[in-house]
């Protein structure tokens, strides 16, 4: 029985970043990561951002181990272990307690490598995609086809969201054990072909106060978002699945901008008060609504997580001209003709001279990506790779 033991299993998964439109802010509960309130985001293409994750189990592996971009790193981390611990318990129901010699056993131990195709340091979202990808491997080497948004969500609270493509909704649940507490998809990639998302990288610092610290210091301090949760989100998770269904964008947009502007006034109002926006993240903002008032309607969105930098969101017809705009407002400092990449904007004649702002943006679009990637738009969830040659682990279980 011994020698038909699989030695060495492996697989390859990518996975997508989100970003929230009705953010997450907030947990009631720090061990399970249940939220305070619902929300609600876009998945964006995995042409232009995505990671990747290789697991492989093996009798001759000593112990687990992590490398993250190339690096070793802690595999112990609670966060890691809690998404192994579940994965694997996971499987070891399917199996009903029975191990054949086909089955890969569980008491092997893994090796997991991950990398992203954009530098971690540009402050995206990377823990959403990086834990969604982890378990989505994970789930694959082990044959578990379950529901794994709960499991994803045992990483970090947005990653739930990276387990489905398109436009996503993460329930809050009731229930204390977490069992309601999933993601869900609300309309496919399909649904809104003409919607674009531009990253604006205003700085590659790293933020002063994590997600994670900073919404446990909200919740013990602040009023607002008590108020929030209970009474703003519950309305706003519906208006916003209603434009979302409708494809309307003044309504999708203005209520981005207000519930991104919500949530950077409960961080203001949490003592003592978090910072993630900076003086150039502001002037973005106010280009924003100049360009929107210009047009008399919702032309461009911005959205910001916990950081400077701007997320924006406008329909395909409106990109090049909005870039043009950026363009002047923000001349680039340093990086000249690398300001754009990763999509094909095309050129925009401006009516009127842009006022300049004391301040340049890094890059317009997105960071690390060859330069002709299609403009990006909503894409779909965690992806299998078959290629085994796209392994990020060689035969000998190592990097
Ligand atoms: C501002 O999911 O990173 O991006 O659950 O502690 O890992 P943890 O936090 P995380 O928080 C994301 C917060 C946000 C808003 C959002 O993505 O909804």
């Amino acid at each position: 029985a011994m020698a038909a033991e699989r030695a060495l299993a492996m697989a390859t998964c990518t996975a997508p970043v989100n970003i929230a439109v009705i953010k997450y802010w907030g947990k009631r509960d720090t061990d399970l990561i249940l939220p305070i309130n619902s929300s609600l985001s876009v998945t964006l293409h995995q042409d232009q951002l995505k990671t990747t994750t290789t697991a492989a189990a093996s009798r001759d592996f000593t112990e687990d181990r992590l490398w993250l971009n190339g690096k070793e790193a802690d595999v112990g981390h609670p966060r890691v272990q809690a998404c192994l611990r579940e994965v694997r318990r996971l499987a070891r129901k399917r199996r009903g307690g029975s191990e054949d010699a086909a089955t890969l056993s569980l008491s092997y131990k893994v090796h997991i490598a991950s990398e992203n195709n954009f530098p971690t340091a540009a402050g995206l979202a990377s823990s959403a995609a990086g834990y969604a990808c982890l378990v989505s491997a994970l789930a694959r080497l082990y044959g578990v086809e379950e529901e794994l948004s709960e499991v994803a969500r045992r990483g970090s609270g947005s990653a739930c969201r990276s387990m489905f493509g398109g436009f996503v909704q993460w329930q809050r649940g009731e229930r204390p054990d977490g069992t309601d507490s999933l993601a869900l998809q609300v309309a496919p990639e399909t649904h809104w072909p003409e919607l674009r998302i531009l990253v604006l990288v205003v700085s590659g610092e790293k933020k002063p106060v994590g997600s994670t610290a900073g919404m446990q210091t909200s919740v013990e301090t602040s009023p607002l978002l008590k108020h929030r949760a209970e009474v703003v989100v519950p309305e706003r998770l519906a208006q916003m699945m209603r434009h979302i269904r409708e494809r309307d964008f003044e309504g999708f947009g203005q209520l981005a901008m207000r519930d991104s502007n919500q949530f950077h006034a409960t961080c203001l109002d949490t003592f003592p008060p978090i910072f993630y926006l900076t003086d150039l993240s502001r002037h973005i903002i106010a280009l924003a609504h100049r360009y929107n008032a210009h047009h008399g309607h919702t032309k461009v969105a911005y959205t910001f997580d916990a950081g400077p930098n701007a997320v924006i969101f406008a329909l395909a017809d409106t990109v090049a001209e909005f870039v043009e705009v950026l363009r002047r407002s923000f001349p680039p400092a340093t990086n000249g003709d690398r300001f754009v990449r990763g999509l094909p904007v095309g050129s925009a004649a401006l009516a009127a001279p842009q006022p300049q702002w004391g301040g340049s943006l890094h890059a317009v679009g997105l960071p690390g990506v060859p330069d002709l990637c299609p403009a990006p738009q909503p894409g779909p969830g965690p992806q299998l790779v078959d290629d085994p040659s796209q392994h990020l682990l060689g035969a000998d279980g190592l990097p």
